[in-house]
């Protein structure tokens, strides 16, 4: 009777065991599920950063649900043809606003737009001769950190500060701590190709200090510098360290 007891308290506990593995494995499947979806946003957030939509705008003052309208990029042929609820996208991933047609507005949208996507668009509506074009240009950006490089020259020390793979082309400079445009040596190498441009520009400094080389990208608003500080040879700093010692003095 007392043996029996036992084994049926034991059989109750084991249940309980069971039941806390079990809640507590669902919980870690949760957790694992919650972890993915975090790295999914994380994916997604990155995808977006790296490729950014235009939206090209275009709009009149009637319904263009049932109209013909068209996209082209001057110089190139169509990229986008609508006509009366039907659309060809003929480059790309170009598409228009739907819901947006009855108020007027055949805007499209780029996705993920290119630095090759730069250039002139117009929106025309050829069944509409009085109405002026929409004409858009496009520059679609490549910024880069300016990269920077020391060299030891006759005078001083070459500075050389190197923007690759920017579009548009960016102004880039040297500055002193002080903020002073420096002279470079020469003028800036510029090369083009793929679309972007490799910028290059030298200076010599003879002064040990902080200077920084800044690109310029007006059309696409970007400023961007990178810093460096340069310790002159000859003129070697020396750091005099003092050693104090604390407490009483031995008495020997
Ligand atoms: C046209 O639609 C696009 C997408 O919704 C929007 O960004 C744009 O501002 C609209 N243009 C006008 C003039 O309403
Ligand atoms: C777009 O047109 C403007 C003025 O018409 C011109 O200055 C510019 O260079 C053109 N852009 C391209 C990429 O052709
Ligand atoms: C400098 O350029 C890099 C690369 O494009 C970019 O990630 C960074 O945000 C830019 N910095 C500034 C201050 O614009």
């Amino acid at each position: 009777m007392f043996g029996r007891n036992e084994k049926n308290t034991q059989t109750a506990v084991k249940v309980f065991v069971v039941d806390e593995i079990f809640s507590s494995k669902y919980e870690v499947c949760l957790l694992l599920l919650l972890l993915l979806l975090l790295l999914l946003l994380l994916l997604l957030l990155l995808l977006l950063l790296l490729y950014e939509d235009v939206v090209l705008p275009c709009s009149v003052p009637f319904s263009v649900t049932d109209q013909l309208f068209d996209w082209k990029k001057v110089s190139h042929s169509d990229i986008f043809h609508y006509q009366k609820g039907t659309y060809n996208n003929f480059r790309g991933p170009v598409f228009h606003f739907e819901d947006e047609l009855e108020s007027g507005n055949a805007s499209v949208v780029i996705r993920k737009a290119q630095v090759t996507d730069s250039g002139n668009y117009t929106c025309n509506f050829p069944n509409h001769p009085p109405m002026e074009k929409a004409h858009i240009d496009l520059t679609v950006g490549a910024a880069r950190w300016p990269v920077i490089s020391l060299h030891k020259a006759t005078n001083g020390i070459l500075l050389k500060c190197r923007v690759l793979g920017a579009f548009p082309k960016p102004e880039v400079r040297w500055l002193d701590s002080s903020g002073n445009v420096l002279l470079p040596d020469e003028d800036p190498q510029v090369s083009y190709r793929d679309h972007h441009y490799d910028v290059v520009l030298k200076t010599t400094v003879t002064e040990s200090g902080h200077y920084s080389c800044e690109a310029t990208q007006r059309e696409i608003h970007h400023r961007n510098q990178t810093e460096t500080y340069v310790l002159t040879p000859g003129k070697v700093q020396i750091t005099r360290i003092k050693l104090k010692v604390l407490g009483p003095n031995l008495a020997l």
